[in-house]
């Protein structure tokens, strides 16, 4: 097909069929990329087209961020390299700092509440919510037989069906009953499994109840796979009482101030969502489960604490919800996420998840101390300043010198970083 006969228009029937290269040709007319633009789409990446192709639907490319390598960190006595998926600059560097400085003390401790996940059973209609409730309650043992011949494999595998909450939510609609099944999922994320429980249990419940089932669907706030991950850093390897009583008024203004605490948790997220990324995991399912977790109390806190130890050290502890898995999805097909896992060396879910706490938990520490001493910017702008250096078109060493240039001149833009590669041209021999 010709770049004219496709139209200016999003309706694309049978976009989905089209192969991928005719798929990159209609975008291309659409938006009318120039010949670079198209050429990087069409470009191979470390994942097959075909595979890529059938993960998700409609596909034309891959996007790939840079995958570094976290150094120093050891979590529950062991030695672990920490792959982490990140297009922010400091972010890798600052977890390996972090963790050298408590790696002689012993590193990260880690303890888990479990690997159950919670779906979700919305009831409404119903005539009488608090018998209905009990009814639902008594009825325990068939739940837990309809939701186990749901997953055979998850069964025998150790995982199942462990337990069954019903609660009467008060909506401006009108009362609903949310009935909780709680199932181990062990070493899948799990979503698959309950969803499908929840779907198949649905029309009992109803039937049961006298009440209409609507939604059926697993709730990310994960709080029974909840992951604690605790340090201790020596005050004189962190520069002293001054540094790690400024680090304890930095948490705490995030602790008792929303606005701080977004970005403090933000900040522990690039760490989280860095590590479930390069593990094929789903960074939204552990993104909303944590900031939800953040708010249990009606507030949103910090996902760590800090305090100064009896010997006047710095102890912090992480604590969040990670609905991570090993199996199933894009960790089961992903070869380069397949890949980064076997660098962890992680025998089970509940081994990575506490890897991926220790890493939140080392992040926070960075920022707090940067934050609390230098500020961010000093450590964030070198890196960001090469970032603006190939912006600009600078290649090769010309990057390292205008990025040099320019973080001298405390001008760091695409502007100052033109001015400066020009400067540099000029003066070359
Ligand atoms: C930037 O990506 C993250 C920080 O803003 C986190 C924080 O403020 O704690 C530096």
């Amino acid at each position: 097909m010709t770049d004219q006969a496709i139209s200016h228009t999003s309706r694309i029937p049978g976009f989905h069929k089209l192969p991928v290269a005719q798929r990159i040709d209609h975008v291309a007319a659409f938006a009318n990329l120039a010949e670079e633009h198209r050429r990087q789409l069409a470009l191979p990446s470390n994942i097959d087209t075909v595979l890529a192709d059938h993960m998700i639907e409609n596909m034309v490319t891959t996007i790939a961020i840079p995958v570094g390598i976290a150094t120093n960190m050891r979590v529950d006595g062991r030695d672990v390299l920490v792959p982490m998926a990140t297009e922010e600059s400091s972010v890798v560097a600052a977890v390996g700092n972090a963790a050298r400085q408590c790696y002689e003390a012993g590193g990260f401790t880690t303890s888990m509440s479990g690997t159950e996940m919670i779906a979700q059973i919305q009831l409404l209609g119903l005539p009488d919510p608090a018998r209905a409730r009990l009814i639902i309650l008594e009825r325990r043992l068939e739940i837990e037989r309809i939701c186990n011949a749901c997953d055979p494999t998850l069964v025998s595998l150790g995982g199942g069906f462990r337990d069954l909450e019903v609660r009467r939510v008060e909506t401006p609609s009108g009362e609903m009953l949310i009935t909780h099944i709680i199932v181990d999922t062990r070493d899948a994320m799990g979503a698959n499994a309950v969803n499908s429980m929840a779907e198949r249990l649905a029309p009992d419940l109803a039937a049961w109840t006298g009440g209409r089932a609507l939604l059926r669907i697993l709730s990310n706030l994960a709080d029974r796979r909840v992951v604690r991950a605790r340090a201790t850093w020596p005050s004189a390897a962190i520069g002293g009482a001054e540094v790690r009583d400024a680090m304890i008024a930095a948490y705490q203004f995030a602790d008792n101030d929303p606005y701080r605490a977004a970005t403090h948790n933000k900040g522990i997220m690039n760490g989280v969502s860095a590590v479930v990324l390069a593990t094929g995991n789903d960074t939204r399912a552990v993104e909303s489960g944590a900031h939800a977790f953040a708010a249990r109390t009606g507030r949103y806190r910090s996902l760590t604490s800090w305090e100064i130890t009896a010997a006047g050290d710095l102890a912090g502890t992480i604590e969040l919800p990670l609905a991570v898995g090993l199996v199933g999805g894009a960790v089961k097909i992903h070869p380069t996420a397949r890949a980064l896992l076997a660098i962890l060396q992680v025998k089970t879910a509940s081994d990575l998840a506490r890897i991926i706490a220790a890493v939140g938990l080392a992040q926070n520490f960075g920022a707090m101390k940067a934050l609390a001493t230098e500020g961010i910017q000093r450590g964030h702008m070198s890196l960001h300043a090469q970032n603006v250096a190939f912006a600009v078109g600078a290649v090769g060493d010309e990057v390292a010198e205008v990025a040099r240039c320019i973080v001298a001149r405390s001008t760091i833009n695409e502007a100052a970083a033109a001015a400066a590669l020009a400067e540099l041209r000029r003066a070359a021999p």
